[in-house]
Parts: structure tokens; C-alpha cells; sequence
């Protein structure tokens, strides 16, 4: 495990990219303070001001290309484990990338491919942010106190455990029970075309959402969707 610790920088997922394409191990992680250009899925902004965890790790996965869309469930997974270790907290997971507390986000993930490596970024609000977090955010921070460098270590463990046991996608068995999504009417927000209502009825074994949209069974692998919380 290879630790670059920032107090500033643009963006962890590009800093972290950049090294995977020069040749970085497995585990490599970076952490910064805050990030100035922070990124978010499906091309929006992430919050990043000071006092988050803003973390990226390196991951080299046996595991065909057709199912890294198992990553960012196995990391959704390993920032619960690395929670209920840290603070015992046990935050619901919304698909795919989210975990909410209370109703509100408490931490998203941005799984991205740099060469043969993936990169895995982790968002998480440990405080309350100076002047609280911006309107229609829905976020929330940790109730409690965290040491931030112990659950970055903790999440870093977590996730190269189970990155090491590929193929075992026993992991999903976790996800699943913490999904706040599965059995409820949900909107789907496709990456293109306009949003639907369906119900979310399964997670399959490569961590896509199957939903049931006017009696038609629809598996998901993009886009996002939303509950009422
Ligand atoms: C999302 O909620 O859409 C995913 C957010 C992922 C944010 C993390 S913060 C660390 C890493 N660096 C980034 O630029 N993004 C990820």
C-alpha cells in the first residue's frame, strides 16, 4: 500500500489516473485535504471543500472488462465495512454509487478505467462543512467524530480484500441487503432519454439493476436512480 497524501488538488481520480498510467501498484491511494475540481458521476461536480475524505485507490482487478461494473458496488461494500469498523455506522446504499444516512448522502463513488488499471474515488463528508453544505445537495456529514487518516486506511483494507478475492462476488450479498433501492417504486433516470417509473426488482451478479417498467423486465447498467427517501 503506497500512501500520497495532498493537502490541495484538482482532482484524486485524475491524480490517481495519471500514476496507474506510469505504472502504480495495486493499493496505491491518494488523499487529499480538499480538491478544487472535484468529479462526480455522469460528468457533474463533487463538493470538495475541507473536511471530507477525498480518496482514490488504484485497483488492478482479475476480473474480464466486462465485469468491472462490479467495482463500484465491491467499493460501495468496503466503504460500509470499513463504517460499521470505524464508527458503527451502517449507512443504506442507494444504486449504485450512493450511501445516504437519514434520508441524505453521505458519500459517493466514481469508479474509472485508466489503461489496464481502474480507478476507484471516494467522496465522504466527515464534517459539516464552514457555511454547511450548498442548497440541493441533500447531503449530510458523519454524526460523530472520525479520525479521517484510520477510515481511509480502513476503507483502503476493505477494498483490496475484497478486490483480491475476485471472481467472489460474495460482497453482492452485502450490497444487496443495504439497498435502499430493492422492492420500491423508483424514477429511472436513463444517461439518455427521458426519466420513467419502474419498480427495482433484483441486483444481478454483475451488480446492475434489473427493474420491472410496465411489465417489462429492464436491466440497468448506467444512468441513475431516484426514491423518495
Ligand atoms: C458521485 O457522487 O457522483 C461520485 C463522487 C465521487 C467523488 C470522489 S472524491 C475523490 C475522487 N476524486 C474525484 O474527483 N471524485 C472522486
Amino acid at each position: 500500500m503506497a500512501w500520497i497524501c495532498l493537502s490541495e488538488t484538482d482532482s484524486t481520480n485524475r491524480a490517481a489516473k495519471e500514476l496507474a498510467r506510469q505504472g502504480a501498484s495495486q493499493g496505491t491511494a491518494v488523499l487529499a485535504d480538499r480538491q478544487t475540481a472535484g468529479r462526480g458521476r455522469l460528468g457533474r461536480d463533487f463538493f470538495s471543500p475541507e473536511g471530507g475524505l477525498y480518496l482514490s485507490v488504484i485497483l488492478r482487478p482479475e476480473l474480464p472488462r466486462e465485469q468491472w461494473s462490479l467495482l463500484t458496488p465491491m467499493a460501495a461494500v468496503a466503504v460500509c465495512r470499513a463504517l460499521k469498523q470505524t464508527c458503527g455506522l451502517s449507512p443504506g446504499i442507494k444504486w449504485v454509487n450512493d450511501l445516504y444516512l437519514a434520508g441524505k448522502k453521505l458519500c459517493g463513488i466514481l469508479c474509472e478505467t485508466a489503461g489496464a488499471a481502474a480507478v476507484v474515488g471516494i467522496g465522504l463528508n466527515l464534517r459539516q462543512p464552514q457555511g454547511d453544505f450548498p442548497p440541493g445537495l441533500n447531503a449530510i456529514a458523519l454524526p460523530r467524530a472520525v479520525d479521517r487518516d484510520a477510515l481511509a486506511q480502513a476503507i483502503v483494507q476493505q477494498l483490496l480484500a475484497l478486490c483480491e478475492s475476485l471472481p467472489d462476488t460474495g460482497f453482492l450479498e452485502e450490497y444487496r441487503a443495504a439497498s435502499l433501492v430493492l422492492g420500491r417504486a423508483v424514477t429511472v433516470h436513463p444517461v439518455e432519454g427521458a426519466p420513467y417509473e419502474a419498480r427495482a426488482q433484483a441486483i444481478d451478479g454483475l451488480g446492475r439493476l434489473v427493474v420491472v417498467r410496465d411489465g417489462m423486465i429492464q436491466t440497468l447498467d448506467s444512468g441513475e436512480v431516484s426514491i423518495r427517501l
